[in-house]
């Protein structure tokens, strides 16, 4: 058994070398052969592709994929430890199994960020002992190791290394999408903003090679992908831990020259976004124009406290930086209210920089204290309900300037990778335009995979209505 340790997790040698390795299969137990599996992931987009590794690596081993909860033999929770809700909904979750469990054979597995928490690695243990196997984010490619052993002990079985991280290659991956593909390219924090727990969940940051990543997208690209988003917790940090001269900006230049259509890239820290990286974007066609750009408060006070390393009036200038140079471009952002100690002047700082930069879209969050961050330890007297009510204020502005950006594209013409079938409406297709709004597309023809161009007739805050030409 190996237990998560958050002392061992927050550690950070300068020295040590990041272990890069390649990807070892293990057979898994032939009682597992042919089964059917069942893999539900929370969180971010780095989990998203977490999850498709998982089973990448379970079809690689002749199970089969379903969707049906009650037709799996093996179930799997790649879990998110970034806000408490994300934790309640999986506990709520597990109970659901556990009822399932007494009617038939289940082999049920935790695993992602919530696995590297100590607390709730303890709770697995003492309450929730129907939980067979957790594995963390730092061993993703040992699952089936952790899953066999579990199977010829018949006991719960925790591997969880609370260590620097290391870098694998080669997982195989079974991708949700054929047209748009992840590809990690920095992995890890170093930033320890105070209230986050992913620098002790995923581990120091470390940089993927850009001869493994040019590679993937080379693959990719062969296999019919229109799009890839490079992914990390900071991507602007990307080479800073493996190169003296090759950083984001490079990578950018260097993926673009793949020829590959549309490159994404999320998220952006302010701290870490050169003039260069600005200038990559407007220039290289197939980078798209859009940013992803954190400002969790308009408070210097409270951006302080968070350890932002930017002040407001920084993070402006960044921002009317990127608006005036890349055509085009749209700029989201992430909000939290309710940081220990803010006060109502601080929120409204906070409302006056949503006003001044009128972001195209914002996610927003009420503060939500993580096991051994800084900012749970601070004093926090604010109650709840003011909280909620900040937030809700605070949405109705954001949802204005979503609206308001928009609808500034109605008339126009836009090109979309079309991913799917609307959500909302089965008769339209939905995909996305350069800029990353969301459109629901009226058309006569299947255009599911293609770059198409798209009149805008509609807005609403969260999505488009168009018809294609
Ligand atoms: N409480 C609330 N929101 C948080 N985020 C990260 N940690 C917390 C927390 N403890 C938000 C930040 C981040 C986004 C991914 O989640 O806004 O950018
Ligand atoms: Fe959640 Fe953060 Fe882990 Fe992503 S890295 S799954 S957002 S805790």
């Amino acid at each position: 058994m190996n237990l998560p340790n958050m002392i061992e997790a927050k550690k950070r040698d300068k020295n040590a070398n990041i272990e890069n390795y390649v990807y070892e299969e293990i057979r898994i137990d032939d009682s597992l052969k042919g089964k059917k599996y069942y893999v539900r992931t929370y969180g971010c987009q780095m989990n998203e592709h977490d999850g498709e590794r998982i089973k990448g690596i379970l079809s690689t081993q002749g199970l089969i994929e379903t969707d049906d909860l009650n037709d799996a033999s093996l179930v799997i929770l790649n879990t998110c430890a970034i806000r408490e809700n994300a934790q309640t909904r999986v506990f709520g979750f597990l109970g659901l199994i556990k009822k399932l469990k007494e009617t038939k054979d289940i082999l049920l597995g935790i695993c992602g960020c919530m696995a590297q928490e100590e607390s709730v690695v303890n709770e697995i243990r003492s309450k929730y002992k129907y939980v067979d196997f957790v594995f963390g984010t730092h061993n993703l490619d040992g699952m089936v190791g952790v899953i066999n052993e579990c199977i010829s002990t018949g006991k719960q079985n925790v591997e969880v290394y609370s260590v620097l991280g290391s870098v694998c290659e080669g997982i195989p991956e079974n991708r949700d999408s054929k047209y748009s593909a992840w590809v990690d390219i920095i992995l890890g924090c170093d930033k320890f903003c105070t209230y986050c727990i992913v620098p002790y969940t995923r581990g120091t940051q470390r940089s993927r090679r850009w001869e493994d990543i040019i590679k993937e997208v080379n693959k990719l690209k062969e296999l019919g992908y229109k799009e890839v988003t490079l992914l990390g917790q900071n991507v602007n940090a990307y080479g800073k831990d493996l190169y003296d001269d090759y950083n984001l900006a490079n990578l950018l230049r260097d993926v673009s020259n793949t020829g590959i259509d549309r490159i994404r890239f999320v998220t952006s820290h302010p701290w870490d976004f050169t003039d260069e990286m600005i200038n990559v974007i407007s220039e290289c066609d197939n980078v798209m124009p859009y940013v992803h750009l954190p400002i969790q408060s308009g408070s210097d006070r409270i951006l302080k406290l968070m350890g932002r390393r930017y002040t407001r009036e920084e993070y402006v200038n960044l921002y009317n930086k990127i608006r005036n140079t890349i055509k085009g471009v749209s700029i989201t952002t992430d909000i939290i209210v309710g940081f220990p100690g803010e006060t109502e002047e601080d929120f409204q700082c906070t409302l006056d920089v949503v006003n001044e930069c009128k972001f195209d879209g914002a996610f927003t969050f009420v503060f939500s204290p993580r096991e051994n961050t800084p900012a749970s330890l601070l004093e926090d007297s604010t109650p709840i309900e003011v909280k909620s009510e900040r937030l809700h204020i605070l949405n109705d502005v954001v949802n204005k300037y979503s609206l308001e950006a928009n609808q500034k594209c109605v008339g126009e013409i836009h090109k979309c990778l079309v991913l799917g079938v609307s959500e909302k409406d089965s008769s339209k297709y939905m995909g996305y335009t350069e800029n990353m709004k969301l459109v629901n597309i009226t058309s006569d023809i299947d255009i599911i995979g293609n770059i198409v161009e798209v009149k805008i007739d509609d807005a609403k805050s969260f999505s488009l209505n168009g018809t294609i030409i």
